[in-house]
């Protein structure tokens, strides 16, 4: 009598243990949606006019499936490529929460306004361009504590100024950084 039923339980137990693994870890979802709140209001402060960001679903698990983000195995964001896309508007504090992001590009648009300090806690960053934007004010202090950042391309946004702090022309991984066409000036 009791084998009429055990076959399926057993079906049913070996599918929950089958979509636990495939999911993405437990540890890893809370971080996910941090990703995704803070894509959301990166995407509420821009102006879209070709909607680029169409896939950007403020109600999504995580950020993966969505048009121009890549994520890690965690589902964490890693890669934000919004080069050439027609987007005005400012950065928002709320991108510092990326703290898996590696990669910034968000080249030849229309980003005005500063740099958010809180940019100086991707600690993970490999490379930002911002170049070719509006970009005004100076490179926040707290630039100094990307440590992995080896590209830092800012170049033609005449608004930026300032003196570039000394903690950022002597990150220890520094490669380039790119600031033609700025008044920015080196310490
Ligand atoms: C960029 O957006 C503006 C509207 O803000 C539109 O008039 C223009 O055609 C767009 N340019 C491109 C290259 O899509
Ligand atoms: C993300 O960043 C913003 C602004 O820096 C902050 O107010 C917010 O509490 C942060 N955390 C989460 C989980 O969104
Ligand atoms: C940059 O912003 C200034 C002032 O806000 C504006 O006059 C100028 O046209 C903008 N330039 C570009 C390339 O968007
Ligand atoms: C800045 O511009 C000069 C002259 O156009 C060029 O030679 C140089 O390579 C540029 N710097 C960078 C970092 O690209």
């Amino acid at each position: 009598m009791t084998m009429m039923t055990s076959p399926p339980t057993l079906f049913a137990i070996l599918s929950l243990a089958l979509i636990a693994l495939l999911a993405p870890p437990t540890s890893g979802d809370e971080s996910s949606r941090t990703d995704v709140v803070a894509l959301i209001a990166l995407k509420q402060s821009l102006s879209d006019p070709d909607h680029y960001l169409a896939t950007w679903d403020p109600n999504s698990a995580h950020a993966c499936g969505w048009d121009y983000i890549t994520c890690d195995i965690f589902g964490r964001v890693t890669t934000v490529d919004l080069g050439v896309k027609n987007l005005s508007g400012e950065l928002v504090p709320q991108l510092g929460n990326l703290t898996a992001l590696q990669y910034l590009d968000l080249y030849s648009n229309s980003i005005r306004g500063g740099f958010p300090p809180e940019l100086g806690r991707l600690s993970n960053l490999i490379a930002m361009d911002l170049s070719n934007n509006n970009l005004s004010g100076p490179i926040p202090e707290s630039f100094g504590n990307l440590v992995e950042l080896e590209y830092l391309r800012v170049n033609d946004n005449p608004g930026l100024e300032g003196v570039i702090p000394l903690a950022v022309v002597t990150l220890p991984n520094l490669l380039v950084l790119d600031i033609n066409n700025t008044h920015l000036r080196l310490p």
